[in-house]
């Protein structure tokens, strides 16, 4: 049954950041402001006719491609019309919130959203495991590799460890629920692509080890609930090494912001946008003020004060 005859439906899929600093590839976040808006793109859907209609508003819409029909959410329509062999059609509007190449999972937000209202609209014909398949695989067709350290956070919400495993794609772990996590994104874009070009082919067998050291250490401290320890081992070793030179400014807010006594710094996804964190509000809102007059170098750049955004995707 498709959604006829009713007020469009609305759905909004919340940023996220990938990697987590930690968990390349493997752990991601949702997020959501501590000042109550929104970060992430909204897409509504209703029923027409036939085909697919689609248009794109919002903040960030004139950085997507003219042609429409290159648009990933205008695919995804057409994926499910084809799939559910409908004769009836849907239009679709993307507000893009989230700017392209932020390192906040602007195409999984845009994927994510586009699909949760698909499949809503259409009376559910995907479980939640297909859908989060069917995510990864078409967020992929942007970033140019399948990863769903995006798609799953911003689907599911909360801290959520990849598994790729035939029966499960991922899993919820605690997050420390006193941690602010202060994102701040410079204005400046960077294709994911790229940044992934810049990892060498293969790594030294003791990084490898510290890699999962640090990852099993981190997921057993988040079990626990041993903030020290966390944040002893937040660390990167697989990416930020390679990526941290080619972020305008990375390097130097890292080390002011440890001197401001933010607990840890790291890069959100593939950047620009880093993400600091803290637990106390009052350093959150100075680290805040702190990027915002030296991180912040572009039109339509910005710092947001979050926490996690425990609930993913949703209607609004
Ligand atoms: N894990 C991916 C990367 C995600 O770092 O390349 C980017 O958001």
């Amino acid at each position: 049954m498709a959604n006829s005859n009713q007020a469009p439906l609305r759905v909004y899929a919340p940023a996220s950041m990938g990697n987590v600093g930690v968990g390349f590839d493997l752990l991601g976040a949702a997020l959501a402001p501590v000042d109550g808006s929104l970060l992430g793109d909204i897409v509504t859907i209703s029923q027409i006719t036939s085909g697919v209609e689609f248009e794109q508003v919002g903040p960030w819409a004139h950085k997507l491609p003219d042609d429409l029909q290159q648009n990933i959410v205008y695919q995804c329509a057409v994926f499910f019309l084809d799939k559910l062999k409908r004769q009836d059609g849907v239009k679709l509007t993307l507000q893009k919130n989230l700017p392209v190449g932020s390192g906040l999972g602007s195409s999984a937000s845009s994927v994510v959203a586009a699909l949760y209202a698909l499949n809503e609209h259409f009376g559910l014909p995907y479980d939640q495991q297909a859908l989060l398949l069917l995510m990864g695989e078409f967020e992929g067709q942007i970033s140019g590799s399948v990863h769903y350290d995006n798609v799953a956070p911003c689907y599911l919400g909360g801290m959520q460890l990849m598994l790729n495993t035939t029966k499960q794609a991922c899993a919820a772990i605690p997050s420390f629920k006193n941690w602010y996590w202060v994102v701040a994104y410079p204005g400046i874009s960077l294709s994911t692509a790229k940044m992934r070009a810049l990892l060498p082919q293969q790594y030294d067998k003791a990084v490898a080890i510290d890699f999962g050291r640090y990852l099993s250490a981190f997921v057993h401290a988040s079990y626990q609930q041993d903030e020290k320890l966390a944040i002893e081992v937040l660390k990167d070793v697989l990416a930020e090494p390679y990526r941290a030179v080619a972020i305008p400014g990375y390097l130097a807010a890292r080390e002011a912001l440890a001197e401001q006594g933010m607990l840890t710094t790291g890069i959100s996804g593939s950047g620009p946008t880093l993400f600091s964190v803290t637990d106390s509000l009052t350093k959150a809102e100075q680290a805040k003020l702190w990027l915002e007059q030296h991180y912040v170098t572009e039109q339509g750049g910005f710092v947001h004060v979050c926490k996690l955004d425990e609930q993913g995707t949703r209607r609004v």
